[in-house]
Protein backbone atom coordinates (compact mmCIF):
# COMPACT_ATOMS: atom_id res chain seq x y z
CA UNK A 1 0.00 0.00 0.00
CA UNK A 2 0.95 3.48 -0.87
CA UNK A 3 2.01 5.77 2.27
CA UNK A 4 0.28 8.92 3.13
CA UNK A 5 2.09 11.42 5.35
CA UNK A 6 -0.58 14.30 6.40
CA UNK A 7 1.99 17.19 7.54
CA UNK A 8 0.95 19.41 9.94
CA UNK A 9 2.22 21.89 12.88
CA UNK A 10 3.32 19.58 15.58
CA UNK A 11 5.60 17.96 13.12
CA UNK A 12 8.96 19.87 13.03
CA UNK A 13 11.27 17.29 11.15
CA UNK A 14 10.84 14.06 8.89
CA UNK A 15 13.58 11.75 8.91
CA UNK A 16 13.79 10.07 5.19
CA UNK A 17 12.52 6.67 7.00
CA UNK A 18 9.46 8.59 7.68
CA UNK A 19 8.64 10.08 4.16
CA UNK A 20 10.28 7.32 1.66
CA UNK A 21 7.80 6.32 -0.87
CA UNK A 22 5.21 8.11 0.57
CA UNK A 23 3.15 10.90 -0.55
CA UNK A 24 3.04 14.08 2.03
CA UNK A 25 -0.18 16.10 2.03
CA UNK A 26 0.98 19.53 2.90
CA UNK A 27 2.62 22.94 1.67
CA UNK A 28 5.58 22.12 -0.16
CA UNK A 29 6.91 25.85 1.27
CA UNK A 30 6.36 24.50 5.06
CA UNK A 31 7.18 20.25 4.32
CA UNK A 32 10.27 20.79 1.85
CA UNK A 33 11.81 23.02 4.99
CA UNK A 34 11.47 19.59 7.70
CA UNK A 35 13.23 17.67 5.55
CA UNK A 36 16.46 16.01 5.74
CA UNK A 37 19.87 17.79 4.17
CA UNK A 38 20.81 16.04 0.88
CA UNK A 39 18.65 13.45 0.88
CA UNK A 40 17.39 13.21 -2.75
CA UNK A 41 19.58 11.77 -5.86
CA UNK A 42 17.13 13.78 -7.95
CA UNK A 43 14.44 16.13 -7.82
CA UNK A 44 11.83 16.79 -10.35
CA UNK A 45 9.60 20.08 -10.16
CA UNK A 46 6.31 20.46 -12.03
CA UNK A 47 5.63 23.66 -10.65
CA UNK A 48 2.25 26.05 -11.31
CA UNK A 49 2.54 28.06 -14.43
CA UNK A 50 0.52 30.89 -13.62
CA UNK A 51 -0.89 31.30 -16.57
CA UNK A 52 -2.65 34.40 -16.14
CA UNK A 53 -6.03 33.85 -17.92
CA UNK A 54 -8.36 36.72 -18.06
CA UNK A 55 -10.95 36.15 -15.65
CA UNK A 56 -13.96 35.91 -17.85
CA UNK A 57 -13.05 32.57 -19.50
CA UNK A 58 -12.22 33.43 -23.28
CA UNK A 59 -14.18 32.21 -26.13
CA UNK A 60 -12.74 30.68 -29.35
CA UNK A 61 -14.84 33.15 -31.45
CA UNK A 62 -14.74 30.93 -34.89
CA UNK A 63 -15.66 27.47 -32.96
CA UNK A 64 -17.68 28.98 -30.39
CA UNK A 65 -16.02 26.42 -27.91
CA UNK A 66 -14.36 27.48 -24.45
CA UNK A 67 -10.40 27.47 -24.13
CA UNK A 68 -9.27 24.82 -21.88
CA UNK A 69 -6.39 26.23 -19.52
CA UNK A 70 -5.11 25.97 -16.03
CA UNK A 71 -7.21 28.03 -14.23
CA UNK A 72 -7.31 26.49 -10.72
CA UNK A 73 -6.82 28.80 -7.62
CA UNK A 74 -3.05 27.29 -7.29
CA UNK A 75 -1.96 28.42 -10.30
CA UNK A 76 -2.90 31.85 -9.57
CA UNK A 77 -0.70 34.67 -8.30
CA UNK A 78 -1.21 38.46 -7.68
CA UNK A 79 2.22 39.11 -9.94
CA UNK A 80 5.40 38.10 -11.30
CA UNK A 81 7.02 39.47 -7.79
CA UNK A 82 5.01 36.76 -6.10
CA UNK A 83 5.64 34.09 -8.69
CA UNK A 84 9.65 34.50 -7.84
CA UNK A 85 9.28 34.66 -4.25
CA UNK A 86 7.19 31.13 -4.81
CA UNK A 87 9.67 29.75 -7.15
CA UNK A 88 12.66 31.31 -5.46
CA UNK A 89 11.58 29.60 -1.86
CA UNK A 90 11.05 25.76 -3.48
CA UNK A 91 14.40 25.65 -5.65
CA UNK A 92 16.64 27.03 -1.76
CA UNK A 93 14.88 24.33 -0.08
CA UNK A 94 15.32 21.63 -3.01
CA UNK A 95 19.34 22.86 -3.39
CA UNK A 96 19.90 21.93 0.50
CA UNK A 97 18.12 18.83 0.24
CA UNK A 98 19.54 17.96 -3.01
CA UNK A 99 23.23 15.19 -2.32
CA UNK A 100 26.14 16.77 -3.56
CA UNK A 101 25.67 15.03 -7.02
CA UNK A 102 22.09 15.11 -7.60
CA UNK A 103 20.59 16.89 -10.25
CA UNK A 104 17.08 18.53 -10.51
CA UNK A 105 14.84 19.16 -13.13
CA UNK A 106 12.18 21.52 -13.69
CA UNK A 107 9.29 21.72 -16.33
CA UNK A 108 7.56 24.73 -17.76
CA UNK A 109 6.16 26.63 -20.83
CA UNK A 110 7.09 29.90 -22.45
CA UNK A 111 4.76 31.61 -19.63
CA UNK A 112 7.49 30.08 -16.58
CA UNK A 113 10.06 28.69 -17.50
CA UNK A 114 12.37 31.67 -18.64
CA UNK A 115 11.73 33.20 -15.06
CA UNK A 116 12.59 29.82 -13.46
CA UNK A 117 15.72 29.61 -15.31
CA UNK A 118 16.75 32.91 -14.18
CA UNK A 119 16.33 32.37 -10.86
CA UNK A 120 18.46 28.99 -10.65
CA UNK A 121 21.31 30.93 -11.97
CA UNK A 122 20.74 33.75 -9.51
CA UNK A 123 20.88 30.99 -6.72
CA UNK A 124 23.54 28.98 -7.81
CA UNK A 125 22.65 26.31 -9.94
CA UNK A 126 24.72 25.06 -12.79
CA UNK A 127 22.05 24.27 -15.70
CA UNK A 128 23.34 21.23 -17.65
CA UNK A 129 20.58 21.33 -20.57
CA UNK A 130 17.07 22.39 -21.42
CA UNK A 131 15.54 19.65 -23.04
CA UNK A 132 12.66 20.15 -25.27
CA UNK A 133 9.23 18.67 -25.37
CA UNK A 134 7.74 18.45 -28.70
CA UNK A 135 3.91 17.37 -28.29
CA UNK A 136 2.93 15.55 -31.35
CA UNK A 137 -0.96 16.20 -30.13
CA UNK A 138 -0.64 19.45 -29.10
CA UNK A 139 -3.87 21.89 -28.09
CA UNK A 140 -4.59 23.73 -31.47
CA UNK A 141 -4.61 27.58 -31.22
CA UNK A 142 -7.81 28.58 -32.93
CA UNK A 143 -7.35 32.55 -32.53
CA UNK A 144 -5.06 32.33 -34.98
CA UNK A 145 -3.26 35.59 -33.37
CA UNK A 146 0.14 33.48 -32.09
CA UNK A 147 1.45 30.17 -33.20
CA UNK A 148 -0.22 26.94 -31.44
CA UNK A 149 2.30 26.21 -28.69
CA UNK A 150 3.25 22.52 -29.24
CA UNK A 151 6.37 22.57 -26.66
CA UNK A 152 7.15 22.30 -23.01
CA UNK A 153 10.67 23.03 -21.80
CA UNK A 154 12.30 21.27 -19.10
CA UNK A 155 15.75 22.51 -17.40
CA UNK A 156 18.36 19.87 -16.01
CA UNK A 157 21.05 21.20 -13.21
CA UNK A 158 23.09 20.52 -11.17
CA UNK A 159 23.69 22.32 -7.68
CA UNK A 160 27.07 24.58 -8.93
CA UNK A 161 29.22 24.83 -11.71
CA UNK A 162 31.64 22.33 -10.37
CA UNK A 163 29.75 19.44 -9.61
CA UNK A 164 31.17 16.28 -10.99
CA UNK A 165 30.22 12.90 -11.47
CA UNK A 166 26.15 13.26 -11.63
CA UNK A 167 24.12 10.41 -13.52
CA UNK A 168 23.94 10.35 -17.06
CA UNK A 169 22.82 7.54 -18.48
CA UNK A 170 23.85 8.47 -22.17
CA UNK A 171 22.79 5.21 -23.65
CA UNK A 172 19.48 5.62 -22.66
CA UNK A 173 19.39 8.77 -23.85
CA UNK A 174 20.35 8.09 -27.16
CA UNK A 175 17.71 5.75 -27.51
CA UNK A 176 15.14 8.67 -27.19
CA UNK A 177 16.92 10.18 -30.24
CA UNK A 178 16.90 10.39 -33.43
CA UNK A 179 19.99 9.40 -35.40
CA UNK A 180 23.03 8.28 -32.70
CA UNK A 181 23.35 11.79 -30.81
CA UNK A 182 21.21 11.99 -27.34
CA UNK A 183 19.61 14.96 -28.23
CA UNK A 184 17.57 17.45 -26.14
CA UNK A 185 14.51 17.03 -28.17
CA UNK A 186 11.41 14.42 -26.90
CA UNK A 187 8.77 14.50 -29.09
CA UNK A 188 5.81 12.58 -27.02
CA UNK A 189 2.04 12.88 -26.89
CA UNK A 190 0.30 14.44 -24.20
CA UNK A 191 -1.64 12.71 -21.77
CA UNK A 192 -4.80 11.24 -23.27
CA UNK A 193 -6.96 8.14 -23.20
CA UNK A 194 -7.07 5.42 -20.66
CA UNK A 195 -3.84 6.91 -19.27
CA UNK A 196 -5.12 10.60 -17.99
CA UNK A 197 -7.19 10.33 -14.70
CA UNK A 198 -10.90 11.59 -14.55
CA UNK A 199 -13.01 12.97 -12.07
CA UNK A 200 -17.05 11.31 -11.58
CA UNK A 201 -18.07 13.46 -14.23
CA UNK A 202 -15.43 11.91 -17.22
CA UNK A 203 -13.60 15.17 -16.70
CA UNK A 204 -10.16 15.41 -16.78
CA UNK A 205 -9.17 15.24 -12.98
CA UNK A 206 -5.88 17.34 -13.27
CA UNK A 207 -5.56 20.12 -16.18
CA UNK A 208 -1.78 19.49 -16.28
CA UNK A 209 -0.91 15.92 -15.67
CA UNK A 210 1.91 14.27 -16.93
CA UNK A 211 2.60 11.32 -19.46
CA UNK A 212 4.40 8.57 -17.96
CA UNK A 213 6.76 8.00 -20.91
CA UNK A 214 8.14 11.32 -20.13
CA UNK A 215 8.62 10.40 -16.82
CA UNK A 216 10.48 7.77 -17.70
CA UNK A 217 12.42 9.67 -20.28
CA UNK A 218 13.63 11.46 -17.23
CA UNK A 219 14.12 8.75 -14.20
CA UNK A 220 16.33 6.74 -17.06
CA UNK A 221 18.36 9.37 -17.76
CA UNK A 222 19.54 11.29 -14.92
CA UNK A 223 18.70 8.16 -11.81
CA UNK A 224 19.63 4.76 -10.91
CA UNK A 225 17.84 1.86 -9.28
CA UNK A 226 17.47 2.47 -5.56
CA UNK A 227 17.93 6.59 -5.80
CA UNK A 228 15.74 8.89 -3.99
CA UNK A 229 13.50 11.22 -6.05
CA UNK A 230 11.78 13.96 -4.50
CA UNK A 231 8.89 16.01 -6.28
CA UNK A 232 7.43 18.26 -4.07
CA UNK A 233 4.58 19.44 -6.24
CA UNK A 234 3.54 15.96 -7.60
CA UNK A 235 -0.36 16.62 -8.50
CA UNK A 236 -1.65 12.98 -9.61
CA UNK A 237 1.67 11.56 -8.82
CA UNK A 238 2.91 10.68 -12.16
CA UNK A 239 6.62 10.99 -10.61
CA UNK A 240 6.37 8.92 -8.19
CA UNK A 241 4.23 5.62 -10.19
CA UNK A 242 7.20 6.00 -12.64
CA UNK A 243 9.89 5.92 -10.03
CA UNK A 244 8.47 2.87 -7.95
CA UNK A 245 7.88 0.83 -11.27
CA UNK A 246 12.15 1.88 -12.71
CA UNK A 247 12.75 0.75 -8.76
CA UNK A 248 13.29 3.55 -7.69
CA UNK A 249 12.13 5.49 -4.64
CA UNK A 250 10.36 8.85 -4.37
CA UNK A 251 8.94 11.48 -1.99
CA UNK A 252 5.84 13.63 -2.83
CA UNK A 253 4.68 16.54 -1.68
CA UNK A 254 1.00 17.89 -2.87
CA UNK A 255 -1.30 19.85 -1.12
CA UNK A 256 -5.20 19.42 -3.02
CA UNK A 257 -6.25 16.45 -1.16
CA UNK A 258 -7.85 15.86 -4.18
CA UNK A 259 -4.89 15.20 -5.90
CA UNK A 260 -3.22 13.53 -3.17
CA UNK A 261 -6.18 10.64 -2.83
CA UNK A 262 -5.98 10.07 -6.74
CA UNK A 263 -1.78 9.20 -6.31
CA UNK A 264 -2.95 7.54 -3.77
CA UNK A 265 -4.91 5.20 -5.62
CA UNK A 266 -2.67 4.99 -8.46
CA UNK A 267 0.14 3.80 -6.69
CA UNK A 268 -1.81 1.34 -5.01
CA UNK A 269 -3.02 -0.03 -8.77
CA UNK A 270 0.17 0.07 -10.00
CA UNK A 271 1.91 -1.60 -6.97
CA UNK A 272 -0.54 -4.62 -7.71
CA UNK A 273 0.75 -4.73 -11.39
CA UNK A 274 4.59 -4.00 -10.19
CA UNK A 275 4.61 -6.97 -7.83
CA UNK A 276 3.29 -8.77 -10.48
CA UNK A 277 5.38 -8.14 -13.21
CA UNK A 278 8.85 -8.29 -11.16
CA UNK A 279 7.79 -11.36 -8.96
C1 LIG B 1 1.80 21.42 -12.77
S1 LIG B 1 1.01 20.53 -11.53
C2 LIG B 1 1.94 19.02 -11.36
C3 LIG B 1 1.38 17.91 -12.24
C4 LIG B 1 2.08 16.57 -12.03
N1 LIG B 1 3.43 16.57 -12.54
C5 LIG B 1 1.29 15.42 -12.65
O1 LIG B 1 1.84 14.69 -13.51
O2 LIG B 1 0.12 15.25 -12.30
C6 LIG B 1 1.46 21.45 -10.11
C7 LIG B 1 0.89 20.92 -8.81
O3 LIG B 1 1.46 21.69 -7.74
C8 LIG B 1 0.54 21.70 -6.68
N2 LIG B 1 0.94 22.79 -5.80
C9 LIG B 1 0.87 24.11 -6.03
N3 LIG B 1 1.38 24.82 -4.99
C10 LIG B 1 1.79 23.89 -4.09
C11 LIG B 1 2.40 23.98 -2.80
N4 LIG B 1 2.67 25.17 -2.24
N5 LIG B 1 2.69 22.84 -2.14
C12 LIG B 1 2.40 21.63 -2.70
N6 LIG B 1 1.82 21.49 -3.90
C13 LIG B 1 1.51 22.60 -4.58
C14 LIG B 1 -0.80 21.91 -7.38
O4 LIG B 1 -1.88 21.50 -6.57
C15 LIG B 1 -0.62 21.06 -8.64
O5 LIG B 1 -1.17 19.78 -8.49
Amino acid sequence: MARLVIDSQEVSRYSLDDVLDAIIWGDALQVLPKLPDEMADMVFIDPPYFLQLPPKRLLRWKVKTVVEGVDEEWDKFENFEEYDRFISAILKEVRRIMKPKATVWCIGTYHNIHRIGKLMQDLGFWILNDVIWVKTNPMPNWLNVRFTNATETLIWAVKSKDVKGYTFNAEVARQFSKGKLALNVWELPICIGDERLKDEHGKKLHPTQKPKALMERVLLTSTKEGDVVLDPMAGTGTTGVVAQSLRRHFVMIEKQREYVDACLQRLNLETQQFSLEWR
